[in-house]
């Protein structure tokens, strides 16, 4: 790996005249202006990079993705990855110089050339999720920031490790559940948590269906795309043979990389029920599957397609989550009336408990947008964030629980009531769901 001396050097051997490091920008400088770079530049990376530079929260000095640029990502015709990254960096800081000087936007294949350079002040982690423990932690322990997507953690443990990282560096993590940044969620969860509708007792989220189709039993191994470097997206997951619909996109549908539905959406709209409920560290008491469909063995996608599981907070509150219509993301019952939003607006048992509700911002001020600002915002201030480490772990805690229980449904069926030891995150006596809060992080990546 390059040494940051040597970086440096390089980066001053081929440098353009026209292109100049940032600390000689006067009042685009360091002083004023975040440096940052972006690792993973796919589905999310590119909309995240697209919104940061129409804002113009900081100086994008870096772009890093394993792969170079493909089609092929949530949609046949999107075409990601570190070069076309590159390219709407440079598009964007060309058009801003007015054809005066511009800043030099690197892209690189290996986030630890990012970690290893010293003008770098923040990182925006969007790789799948069996990368987010180890790109994290390495960059805290770099002394960076970190904006890193949700859910925050592949596994319990991962969660541990992260926070630790961000306490003891004294470290800024924004998760990226950008709902925390969304005026209409802030309005319902805000509600909801100052008693609105009297006591919670019950809540109710929503997670969506699958929305890409599994190749079937008999899917054969494809060649590695030559600009794809497959060894290093891989990472600390176990060895498999390469498949277009592993990777790009459709790693969600991998326990291997991620949790389904239930980590992807589940992020978000069980984030929204621990705000509502006060919630911000810990989790529940217990937790059970009630239903859970799967495709046929062989098949190459692997995670549940249909599931609801229950469970029972400290406080008494129940929320049950499920597979269903995104119409509700989260619903709040207390004893004086309920409160739901959804991607189609809210709604209340009293029209009075949502008077007043905002419009969800569009365009520049989109919800991913603001969260990045109030990044941003906070590593300038050093203040926290909407979404720190600690509640990011929480929601992502209750996924990888619920998954734990989803995917024993098979050999248990239903009524299996696990116990859970919050304060130190073990399942009571249950050997088989305690294997599943951590897993083994492939060599060179343990
Ligand atoms: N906040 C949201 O609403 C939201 C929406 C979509 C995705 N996400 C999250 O963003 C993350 C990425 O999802 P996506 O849909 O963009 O996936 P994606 O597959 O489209 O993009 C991930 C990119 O990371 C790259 N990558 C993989 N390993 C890497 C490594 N070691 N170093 C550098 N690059 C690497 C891949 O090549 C790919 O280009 C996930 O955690 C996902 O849950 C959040």
């Amino acid at each position: 790996m390059t040494s940051r001396r040597q970086f440096l050097q390089q980066s001053l051997a081929v440098a353009a005249p026209l292109i100049v490091s940032p600390a000689v920008l006067g009042a685009d400088s360091p002083g004023n202006r975040i440096n940052v770079a972006f690792i993973g530049t796919g589905n999310q990376g590119m909309g995240l990079l697209k919104r940061f530079l129409a804002r113009d929260l900081g100086n994008v000095l870096a772009v890093c993705d394993v792969n170079e640029g493909s089609f092929g990502y949530k949609e046949p015709e999107h075409f990601y990855g570190r070069i076309p990254a590159k390219k709407m960096v440079d598009d964007a800081m060309a058009k801003k110089a007015k054809g005066g000087r511009s800043i030099r936007c690197d892209a690189v294949s290996d986030f630890r050339e990012v970690l290893d350079r010293d003008d770098i002040d923040a990182v925006v982690v969007v790789v799948p999720d069996h990368w987010h423990r180890i790109i994290t932690v390495m960059a805290l322990e770099a002394g960076k920031d970190v904006y890193c997507e949700k859910p925050l953690t592949f596994s319990v443990a991962d969660g541990r490790l992260m926070i630790d990282a961000v306490r003891k560096n004294h470290r800024i993590l924004q998760t990226g559940s950008h709902e925390r940044s969304n005026p209409v969620s802030q309005f319902v969860c805000q509600a909801a948590r100052a008693g609105k509708i009297g006591r919670i007792k019950r809540m109710v989220t929503k997670v969506g269906f699958n929305n890409k189709i599994s190749p079937p039993p008999g899917w054969k191994p494809m060649p590695v795309p030559s600009k794809f470097d497959y060894r290093s997206w891989l990472g600390p997951a176990p060895d498999a043979p390469y498949h277009q619909d592993r990777c790009l996109y459709r790693f969600r549908f991998h326990y291997d990389y991620s949790g389904g539905q239930i980590t992807n959406f589940g992020a978000h709209c069980n984030d929204m029920a621990h705000w509502g409920m006060g919630l911000d560290t810990g989790g529940p008491t217990e937790i059970e599957c009630q239903n859970a469909s799967f495709l046929p063995a062989g098949s190459l996608f692997n995670t549940a397609t249909q599931t609801r599981f229950r469970c029972l907070y400290p406080n008494g509150v129940e929320l049950v989550c499920e597979s269903g219509s995104e119409q509700v993301q989260t619903r709040f019952e207390g004893t004086d009336g309920w409160l739901q939003t959804g991607y189609d607006g809210t709604s209340a048992s009293d029209p009075e408990l949502i008077a007043g509700c905002p419009q969800k911002p569009r365009g520049i001020d989109d919800p991913h947008s603001s969260h990045l600002a109030n990044f941003i915002d906070c590593v300038k201030s050093r203040a926290e964030p909407r979404a720190p480490v600690e509640t990011g772990h929480a929601s992502a805690v209750l996924c990888h629980l619920a998954n734990a229980m989803i995917r024993l449904f098979p050999e248990t069926g239903p009524h299996r009531i696990a116990k859970w030891d919050a304060a130190n995150e073990v399942f009571v006596n249950d050997d088989a769901a305690n294997k599943m809060l951590d897993r083994e992080q492939r060599d060179p990546w343990s």
